[in-house]
């Protein structure tokens, strides 16, 4: 019988929690999104976003600005939430228009306020096995996940489909820290079905609906779905399909309610860490 793995439910205890923790202190954290131009996803995510931190008792403010900003006016914004005490997050959502660096804008982020953890100084850190400021909320979720559910990690052929510096590489450095045996594919690998039905955790992260079909996945494995996509219909629905393959599976992710929860309760738990760190809490 496979198991679902339940991202809301965590991910409300998660926010909860924090809720709980917040009530202690007098100051509440701050936390900034910065939005450019009226992509309709990103709307939607940081909408959330600001809406699930305010509940939770966060200082939590959005900054929207125009498709054609530029990148100095940017930056300037940036720079004056660097130096801004009340702030200790620093979001700037992707993607950026494409007359923008994107590399250039999150390295212009302090390290210790970059709460997404995409500053190459926190890339860095997660990869030699160091303690980041903050670790990208996706795949930090995915661990979280992992561990509450008592899912074993170390030993076990981690397969990651998709490579993005958001989700794949860090997930790849995040499994490989906890001893799994990771595989990144991509759009070339080779083969890719062969390689994923080796796969004891497999993690899709493609953006493709329902690319991960039955005769993919090894009997007894843990699946994780990173996709939210919106069918012709309307209907959201992830990488993997649910139907084909769970029945196969140990353990398999529902979309929605699955990872995606998870990403937001992440990003609160990194905001409340951050604000710790600069409080000496
Ligand atoms: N766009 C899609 N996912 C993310 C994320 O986790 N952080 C940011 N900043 N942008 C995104």
């Amino acid at each position: 019988m496979t198991k679902l793995i339940k991202g809301k439910e965590l991910s409300e205890k998660i926010v909860e929690n924090i809720s709980e923790e917040l009530k202690n202190y007098t100051k509440k954290p701050g936390l900034t999104v910065i939005i450019v131009g009226d992509n309709p996803a990103s709307r939607v995510y940081v909408n959330k976003k600001k809406r699930t931190a305010e509940n939770a008792g966060f200082n939590s403010v959005v900054i929207e600005l125009p498709e054609d900003v530029t990148r100095e006016e940017l930056e300037k914004h940036i720079d004056e939430l660097n130096k801004d005490e009340a702030v200790d997050g620093i979001l700037v959502q992707l993607p950026l228009p494409k007359h923008i660096n994107t590399y250039d804008i999150l390295e212009r982020i302090l390290p210790e306020k970059d709460v997404d953890g995409f500053h190459p100084e926190n890339v860095g850190k997660l990869v030699i096995g160091l303690k980041p400021y903050a670790v990208s909320c996706t795949p930090y979720g995915i661990i979280r996940l992992l561990e509450e559910n008592n899912i074993e990690i170390e030993g076990r052929h981690a397969v990651i489909i998709g490579r993005s510096n958001i989700v794949g590489k860090p997930m790849a450095s995040l499994l490989l820290n906890r001893n799994a045996t990771v595989t990144v594919c991509h759009s070339k690998t080779a083969s890719l079905r062969r390689v994923c039905m080796q796969a004891d955790i497999l993690v899709a992260a493609v953006g493709r609906e329902k690319f991960v079909k039955r005769d993919w996945v090894k009997p007894g494995a843990v699946v994780i779905d990173v996709g939210i996509n919106r069918t012709e219909e309307g209907k959201i629905v992830g990488d993997v399909d649910f139907e084909e393959v769970s029945g196969k599976a140990e353990y398999i992710t529902p979309v929605p309610g699955g990872v995606g929860p998870m990403t937001i309760a992440m990003l609160l738990s990194n905001t409340l860490e951050l604000f710790k760190l600069h409080n000496d809490l």
